[in-house]
């Protein structure tokens, strides 16, 4: 019975030791970035240690903008990167725009030199939630699903 108290106190406090479908990852020392798509082990490890689970920003406050913003045009939606668009340079940019519904992920991968914004053929009411990553700054989302 004490064995059993003790692993659920260890569980509690290290944190992290759930793998949730559709979250993210990230190496802090090589870069690698993972989106689970069958949540099954305990933890992700890259370069010899446990990979950070990204958490979505959903404020801008520098002067570059992040938030994911969305504009529906007929049976489409068109997300753009950010409120002033992101820059899109060889060593800092938007490396993919994701849509999220109830059981799909709908993905735009990007370049640099591209536009930081993605056309994805889908009625607005499906949407879950918006989000992109950003080479330098991470994952960003959209409030309320983002879309108007
Ligand atoms: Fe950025």
């Amino acid at each position: 019975m004490d064995v059993e108290l003790v692993i659920i106190i260890i569980i509690f406090v290290g944190g992290g030791f759930v793998i949730n479908l559709r979250e993210l990852y990230k190496c802090e020392i090589c870069g690698n970035v993972v989106e689970v798509v069958y949540a099954g082990a305990p933890a992700l490890v890259c370069c010899g240690q446990k990979m950070k689970k990204l958490e979505a920003f959903t404020e801008d406050i520098g002067k570059e903008k992040h938030v994911p913003v969305v504009e529906t045009s007929g049976d489409s939606i068109k997300v753009k990167v950010g409120s002033i668009e992101h820059p899109m340079e060889e060593k800092h940019y938007i490396a993919f725009i994701e849509v999220l519904t109830e059981d799909c992920i709908l993905k735009k991968e990007l370049k640099p030199g591209e536009k930081p914004e993605a056309l994805f053929r889908i009625q607005k009411g499906d949407v879950k939630e918006v989000r992109e990553y950003c080479n330098i700054h991470g994952l960003w989302k959209s409030k309320n699903k983002g879309v108007r």
